[in-house]
């Protein structure tokens, strides 16, 4: 077999056989297949597609390239979450205290932020002390005293991912359905737990624009898991906004602690609990929607989800003292107050425009190796379908770096759309796929 036939098939449209796949595979693996040819191939798959066959044999390669995490020693009722990835999302900072606070074990392994903003490992980097880099000893350990714990994703976990993002990622081969699909459903089947939730999201600040298209990874996604017997459910939402009003490291953490001790976001907590109440469902805890979102409120305002990520947060040496006191988080040198420039209502944030001015304050990398500045970030103190006057405060924002605020500012006011009525209260959630 050769590679440049397989190339060549593709290019032409046609279905690559398991074997080809497998081919394919081992051959990124040992290196045998240059990344020139593996690029041609991505750009092959991206114009002509896969079929559900060929994703399920990608995905199954993926899998088997590296290690596959055995958590039946701790509960056969092991929950995950995975976000295709959105602005200012932070849910699972939120979701796994939740869950740990509900007896139900989750183990997250999740990655770090390529792209405007930092990812979640970024974010509770971000408390001083943390530790993220479990090993997979330490992690296993963690997750059956604590009930959950989260760790950087590690490279011996579906290593050909690895290897295929880093260059889908400077060969614009990202944002197409197998390669997602194969890409999310290989690192959460390889991370061993045996009901995974995925959040996936469309709109401005995600790889897929339509819920159209969500819909269709979506129902990918469990099918692929359907057939490697795993049980995926996919929650679809919106990402065309902003999530919570922080978007950054630190001021997300910030954020989190503020929902954990109840003032929470309307958005955040329909994005949240919606994910919990799934999960409840898929172990059995509770059938009812509402008695699993009762249950949740509780767990909120009786402090107990608070203290499940304090727990957390010492277990791994960070200082949970930022709880209390959030100047011990990173603080920017600069804070600046983004004006609107009229009156009305707040229409829309265009995600997107938001994290590419976060990014321009240091709160994100361009490639693997940038340092990321915990402390910058923006605070949007304007929401949707609050009204704003002429002159008023909409946004805050936090950097190191005095030069990137003007760029900055005019990324923000042009993402805020202002109109003079009042838009309709809207849902985020667009669809469940089980
Ligand atoms: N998240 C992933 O893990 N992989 C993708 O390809 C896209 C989003």
């Amino acid at each position: 077999m050769k590679i440049i036939d397989i190339i060549e098939k593709k290019k032409k449209g046609g279905v690559l056989t398991e074997d080809e796949i497998k081919f394919f595979i081992n051959g990124i693996m040992d290196n045998s297949i240059e990344d020139y040819q593996t690029s041609a191939l991505l750009m092959a798959i991206y114009f002509q597609g896969m079929n559900i066959d060929e994703t399920t044999f990608l995905t199954k390669y993926m899998v088997e390239s590296g290690e596959i995490l055995d958590l039946s020693s701790i509960s056969d009722n092991i929950v995950d979450k995975h976000s295709t990835g959105g602005v200012g999302d932070k849910i699972t900072l939120m979701f796994l205290p939740l869950m740990a606070a509900s007896d139900l074990y989750t183990a997250k392994l999740s990655g770090r932020g390529l792209g405007h903003t930092g990812g979640t490992i970024d974010k509770l980097e971000s408390i001083p002390g943390f530790r993220t880099d479990l090993s997979i000893d330490e992690f296993k350990s963690k997750v059956k005293e604590h009930k959950t714990a989260i760790a950087a994703q590690t490279l011996s976990l579906a290593p050909a991912d690895g290897k295929l993002y880093a260059l889908r990622d400077v060969t614009s081969t990202v944002d197409i359905i197998p390669l997602i699909a194969s890409s999310v459903v290989s690192k959460k089947i390889a991370s061993g737990a045996n009901h995974i939730i995925l959040d996936v999201k469309y709109g401005s600040g995600a790889f897929l624009k339509t819920p159209e298209e969500a819909q269709k990874l979506s129902e990918v996604m469990v099918e692929v898991g359907k057939r490697l017997n795993r049980n995926i459910c996919a929650v679809i939402s919106s990402m065309n906004q902003p999530l919570g009003r922080a978007v950054g490291n630190s001021v997300e953490i910030q954020e989190v602690i503020e929902f954990l001790k109840g003032n929470m976001e309307p958005d955040l907590k329909e994005i949240t609990f919606t994910l919990a109440q799934t999960a409840f469902e898929k172990t059995g805890k509770f059938a009812s929607k509402e008695e699993g979102f009762k249950y949740l409120e509780n767990l909120i305002s009786s402090g107990a989800a608070l203290e499940k990520f304090k727990e957390i947060v010492a277990s791994q040496n960070g200082d949970i003292s930022i709880c209390d006191d959030y100047t011990k988080l990173p603080q920017a040198s600069v804070k600046y107050e983004v004006k609107s420039l009229k009156d009305g209502f707040v229409k829309n944030i265009d995600a997107l425009k938001v994290a590419k001015a976060c990014k321009n304050l240091g709160a994100g990398r361009e490639k693997k190796s940038d340092s990321i500045d915990y402390s910058a970030g923006i605070y949007l103190t304007q929401k949707y379908g609050e009204p704003v006057c002429k002159g008023e405060t909409i946004a805050v924002l936090y950097t190191n770096k005095q030069d990137a605020i003007k760029e900055a500012e005019a990324l923000v006011i042009d993402a805020f759309e202002i109109s003079d009525e009042e838009p309709k209260a809207q849902s985020l959630i667009y669809k469940i796929i089980h």
